[in-house]
């Protein structure tokens, strides 16, 4: 949701600004722009559409600025276009400002100002930032250093909402504001220069050393420093972190799309999810060091999370009850949030979130610690607020996922849940040990069965060569196969924009069966040799109605169906069936890649979509 950089230093800025929007264009690419100072002018270019669009301009070319403030569009108030687009500057041209975040209270505030004599030109929330700034500023009668700082911290204090914010102004042409509450933004340390983003990735390549803003901490920048505020404006030392991800991890390295690239990283990252977790005898979870007594306490366990993190959640929902016999509900953060939901110290409320900044997740997780439930949150990137709000973080290792739509997080998510899963079964000894024995050498080996999924690319390539015109979908499967089809209906809809549906197979012929005529694409996911023949029957109704099927079946349950009733049978790798969704994925997720490239589409940033929602 709106990707924001900034660069400090002694180099020109703009180029670094612009390598920093291109990879943070999967929070949003509506429209792009920055703003450097040079002399004592604010020099601002901006455009609708991506940032490519930008590279050309003459006008960028002619910025010379060694400061600068970034941002790539996602439009919340405003459609996309050249006005609307940021930074925004306040009516005296003195102080520009870029913002990822929503501002609720910005009607009010626009009234105010108006009054004030403020007048407007955009449609966007944001752009009442520079002007009550500017308003903040000029009421301001005591000259000292801190003025600006105070302005925008006067500024802060007015809005609602969400906000990370850089700020540039002509009175302190060589210094930087940026403040953030609720929405995501670093601090990059080099020597002589900083980096500002919304997120790691998108800076890492000049630095490892990072400032984690916290909620209303406030950053003054300068070429050779970097000073601190609390929210009464008292300096304080800020101690950074240092990322240990390997610059090249967020490159395409040779790959036509980041989710292809993505897709193919699977094996890997799944082996670094598990990592040093799973030794001879028990899983380790040193983060946690849950006491027997804690765990027997637990009623219930409420995993929370957003599109793919909610599948991946899913997923594991019937290896958590039958390994620890604990009830566990799955729900979607943004219904969650506004519930009053039956929790409370007997209740382990777990969030899992890729990036750990999605604000419904976030919402969630403050409500749970309100009913003084444990929180426990499962996040990709180090230091998220989704990690530093809750009780304990956990992190999956797939390293940077940059495509919209997610896998290897998706993977890597089932993976971390289920060791947890076993971890708190080898506690409460709620599991025979030959049975989490078992499952231990299953998930050792699973790498490589994800490995052997991915080598059914062709296949995919070709039944993709057959559904690309069509206009709906439908994935059916039972049990842990039900998550599986809707985290792969999920994915054929965001790439490729076909209308695809995913039912548990026995509720279809409950309405749905009616959308089903000559022709129609389904796609019967049955993995679990005890729900088999079930499905199969279900798919038999629809292939006597004209069905086109393509059914993706385990090696063992592939011996046990009559392939010729079907029009393509995809066989995977016979795995445990708690780990089932994780080498099942795979094929279908290279379906939705490829119908998406035989559409010609955009793979990586699909229309309408964000990677990372910060707003509601
Ligand atoms: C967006 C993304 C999805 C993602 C969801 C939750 O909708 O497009 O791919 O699954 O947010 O994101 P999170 O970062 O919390 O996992």
């Amino acid at each position: 949701m709106c990707g924001i950089v900034g660069y400090i230093g002694s180099q020109k800025a703009s180029p670094i600004l612009l390598a920093g929007l291109s990879k943070l264009e999967y929070r949003g690419y509506d429209s792009a722009g920055i703003a450097t100072i040079e002399g004592n002018v604010l020099k601002v270019v901006k455009n609708k559409g991506r940032v490519e669009s930008l590279y050309n301009l003459d006008d960028t070319k002619k910025l010379e600025g060694s400061i600068g403030i970034a941002h790539t569009r996602w439009a919340t108030h405003g459609i996309p276009s050249k006005i609307n687009s940021h930074p925004h500057l306040d009516n005296s041209n003195s102080f520009a400002v870029v913002h990822n975040g929503i501002i609720e209270n910005y009607i009010e505030i626009r009234k105010f100002l108006e009054k004030e004599g403020y007048h407007f030109i955009s449609d966007t929330d944001t752009e009442i930032i520079p002007n009550l700034i500017s308003y903040f500023y000029n009421k301001d009668t005591k000259n000292d250093d801190l003025k600006i700082l105070r302005a925008v911290k006067n500024t802060c204090d007015k809005l609602i909402g969400s906000f990370s914010l850089e700020i540039l102004s002509l009175y302190m042409p060589d210094n930087m504001i940026v403040v953030r509450k609720d929405s995501p933004l670093v601090i990059g340390k080099g020597n002589g220069e900083s980096y500002i983003a919304s997120d790691i990735p998108a800076i890492l390549s000049y630095t490892k050393d990072f400032y984690l803003l916290e909620n209303f901490e406030y950053a003054l920048l300068s070429r050779d420093s970097i000073k601190f505020y609390d929210n009464d404006l008292k300096e304080f030392e800020k101690k950074s972190t240092t990322i240990t991800w390997d610059a090249m991890a967020a490159d395409k390295s040779g790959f036509e799309d980041y989710m292809l690239k993505e897709i193919m990283e699977q094996p890997t990252a799944v082996r670094e999810t598990i990592g040093s977790r799973l030794d001879d005898i028990y899983c380790n979870f040193d983060e946690l060091s849950f006491t027997k007594e804690y765990l027997s306490s637990l009623k219930q366990i409420y995993i929370i999370a957003c599109g793919t993190a909610m599948h991946a959640s899913l997923g594991v929902k019937d290896t958590i009850e039958h390994l620890c016999k604990i009830h566990t509900e799955i729900a979607v953060a943004s219904e969650f949030r506004y519930r009053n939901p039956l929790i409370d110290e007997t209740t382990l409320c777990i969030f899992v979130s890729q990036s750990g900044e999605t604000a419904d997740t976030l919402a969630a997780l403050k409500l749970s610690k309100e009913h003084k439930a444990k929180t426990i949150s499962i996040t990709n990137v180090i230091g998220s607020s989704i990690a530093r709000e809750s009780d304990f973080a956990l992190y999956t290792h797939a390293g940077p996922e940059i495509a919209v739509a997610s896998t290897k997080a998706y993977t890597s998510q089932i993976t971390l849940l289920t060791l947890l899963a076993m971890y708190f079964a080898e506690i409460l000894e709620t599991t025979s040990t030959e049975e989490l024995e078992k499952l231990k050498l299953d998930l050792l080996a699973l790498p490589n069965k994800v490995e052997t999924s991915l080598k059914l690319t062709s296949q995919a390539k070709n039944i993709a060569k057959n559904i690309f015109k069509e206009k709906d979908v439908f994935y059916l499967g039972r049990g842990i196969d039900y998550a599986t089809a809707l985290e792969a209906s999920l994915k054929l809809k965001e790439i490729s924009y076909i209308h695809s549906e995913a039912y548990s197979a026995g509720e279809l012929k409950h309405g749905t069966i009616a959308l089903i005529e000559k022709g129609i694409n389904v796609i019967g996911i049955m993995t679990d040799e005890n729900l088999l023949k079930k499905t199969v029957s279900n798919i038999e109704e629809l292939i006597t109605r004209g069905a086109v099927t393509t059914v993706v079946v385990s090696e063992t349950t592939s011996k046990q169906i009559d392939h010729s009733i079907f029009d393509n049978v995809i066989v995977v790798p016979d795995t445990n069936i708690y780990l089932s969704p994780i080498v099942t994925v795979v094929p279908l997720q290279l379906l939705a890649y490829y119908v998406s490239k035989e559409k010609g589409l955009d793979v990586d940033k699909p229309r309408n979509l964000a990677k990372s929602v910060t707003v509601e």
